[in-house]
């Protein structure tokens, strides 16, 4: 602790003069910024309520895993921007004793998916097929994740969990401001897919309160009769008729079909931190790892937070990293994926090798696709912690906000359009500008590649840290941010999570800033250098949900500012 004080008034005042970017690490003369304080149990979402429900499950003696089951099934119904029964996501879990593991229950390409399925004569990619409407969707996985987590390790019934999700959906929740202005903004299209008399068609406004009675009669209809109901009952078969009316391809084969993995968590060191994040079919643990790994030789903590050195340093360990991904990465079923070759501190050194402080390395120069930073999009994460010791970091996602924009009036939810994450053609960006390789194609049963980072961290052997965020292809490069700020900074959870952020990902060749936070002193240093900025629209940079375990053993909160994310704890 005194060798990290110390090292943090180092880093201070030899940062002084390039100290140009952000800052909020905490200064010396003023008291750290906590988030939500609490002595046993704490969950961290996107909405109150759902944080509130996977804690009202702990005190009835539930556990993380009871309290993910309802934390997720509120979010679907609170937050449908992201929150789903129609998407898919990933949970990495450490148990009190120490063990650790994860759950990936991703999206599927359906049976009668195949490579080039959103290419036209020309070969050309259509736009929007794999973004909007019936063809943009995987096989959902989100209920098979949570019944097979919750059977594996929960306490609880589901039908017990879920009722006061049930309860939630048909008494309704109020639409918050952000949430009125995202409806708002989608309205228009979600009536151009669903029809004019759709739910979410509706005019919605600040303080309304939405009761979603479709939804609550599906949930109550998976609370009596299981997953299955979801795979092979009276759901599974409104869910294809509809998709297939609406010229999807999904069928009750694919839904049947349709299992979560259980998967070997990526695991490696920083400094004193063993870092545990998710394997592929998501980039996030391999990538998180090569980026952290590639830093680690570097004095980031004498650089200073968002120092020019330190914005440089970080841009290029992401832009070798995601031009890593793009190529490698890929449903681990289908390709041969080099995971300890990517992460192996020689070549991850030798990677480096070209790095020159004096000079930015261009990424190399491949024609640009048009990239949709401004696309509207969103994925949502909650970080759990019970009473137990048990720790769950959990990333959700319809993909896109509200996914496909298909919505299904009888069932209550939107569904995914992850299909956007497959790559449809080399070379062609998708909607997050990435481009992908062979590794990504589109192939019947195959699971899209994921940049979703549910991440657990140790520091000295105990568990410290629970994160993740939304954010895209941001959101890895937003998750290794938070654990630099809190680890090398010495900030607090809350902080952590509130600092600036920024971005690269190899393609386009362009470092992104969040909003107001790019000055012209940093702009000018970076450009001398030959860095390319996108000073256009900065949208902002993920929206971290994090929990921290403090030395005294409490638990701090740090719920994103960013958007209207709560912690709940006692
Ligand atoms: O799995 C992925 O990487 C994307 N489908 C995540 C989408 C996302 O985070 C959108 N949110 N902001």
């Amino acid at each position: 602790m005194n060798k990290q004080v110390y090292t943090r008034v180092a880093a201070l005042l030899l940062s002084i003069p390039i100290l140009v970017f952000s800052c909020q690490s905490p200064s010396e003369e003023r008291e750290p910024k906590r988030g939500l304080i609490a002595e046993k149990a704490m969950v961290v979402s996107a909405r109150g309520e759902a944080s509130r429900i996977g804690i009202e499950i702990m005190k009835k003696g539930g556990n993380a895993f009871d309290a993910m089951m309802a934390t997720e099934m509120a979010l679907a119904v609170t937050f449908p921007f992201a929150g789903n029964l129609g998407g898919g996501g990933f949970a990495v879990y450490r148990l009190a004793n120490g063990e650790i593991g994860s759950i990936d229950y991703r999206e599927k390409a359906p049976g009668a998916a195949h490579r080039d399925m959103y290419l036209d004569e020309n070969g050309d990619v259509i736009p929007g097929l794999s973004t909007k409407g019936a063809l943009a969707s995987g096989v959902p996985g989100t209920i098979a994740g949570i019944f097979e987590a919750q059977s594996k390790f929960g306490k609880l019934e589901p039908k017990e969990i879920l009722q006061p999700v049930i309860d939630l959906a048909k008494n309704g929740f109020v639409v918050s401001t952000q949430q009125a202005g995202r409806l708002q903004s989608i309205r228009e299209v979600v009536r151009e897919v669903n029809g004019e008399n759709t739910f979410y068609g509706k005019e919605w406004n600040a303080g309304d309160t939405i009761k979603n009675i479709a939804l609550a009669e599906t949930l109550e209809r998976i609370a009596s009769n299981g997953r299955d109901e979801f795979y092979q009952g009276e759901t599974a078969k409104i869910l294809v008729d509809h998709m297939q009316k609406m010229g999807g391809i999904i069928t009750e084969e694919d839904l049947a079909a349709y299992e979560a993995a259980w998967r070997e968590p990526i695991v490696f060191d920083y400094k004193e931190l063993r870092v545990i994040s998710m394997a592929p079919p998501s980039s996030g643990g391999v990538t998180i790892g090569q980026i952290l790994k590639m830093v680690e030789p570097y004095d980031l903590q004498a650089m200073g937070h968002n120092s020019v050195d330190y914005v440089q340093v970080l841009t290029e360990a992401m832009r070798r990293a995601y031009a890593d991904r793009n190529y490698y990465l890929g449903d681990p079923d289908f390709v041969e994926i080099p995971i300890d070759e990517l992460l192996d501190d020689d070549y991850l050194k030798e990677r480096m090798g070209s790095f020159n402080p004096e000079m930015a390395t261009l990424s190399a120069d491949i024609a640009e696709g048009k990239v949709l930073f401004a696309e509207s999009m969103e994925t949502t994460h909650y970080s759990i912690m019970d009473e137990e010791g048990n720790a769950l970091a959990v990333t959700t996602t319809l993909n896109g906000a509200y996914g496909s924009k298909v919505y299904l009036d009888e069932l209550g939810f939107f569904m995914n359009n992850e299909m956007d994450d497959f790559s449809s053609k080399t070379g062609v960006p998708n909607m997050f500008g990435l481009i992908g390789a062979d590794a990504n194609s589109i192939a019947p049963g195959k699971r899209m590649l994921s940049s979703m980072t549910p991440t657990l961290v140790e520091r000295d052997g105990k568990l410290w840290m629970i994160l993740g965020t939304p954010g895209g292809s941001t959101i890895i490069t937003a998750v290794a941010q938070t654990i630099l700020n809190a680890y090398e900074f010495d900030m607090t959870m809350q902080e952590a999570v509130e600092a600036h952020r920024f971005h690269h990902q190899w393609l386009p060749d362009q470092i992104l800033f969040e909003e107001n936070t790019l000055d012209s002193a940093l702009l000018k240093a970076l450009s001398a250098k030959n860095y390319l900025i996108n000073e256009g629209r900065t949208p902002i940079i993920g929206s971290v949900d994090a929990i921290m375990l403090l030395p005294d053993g409490k638990l701090e909160g740090g719920a994103d500012p960013r958007r209207e994310n709560e912690a709940a704890g006692y």
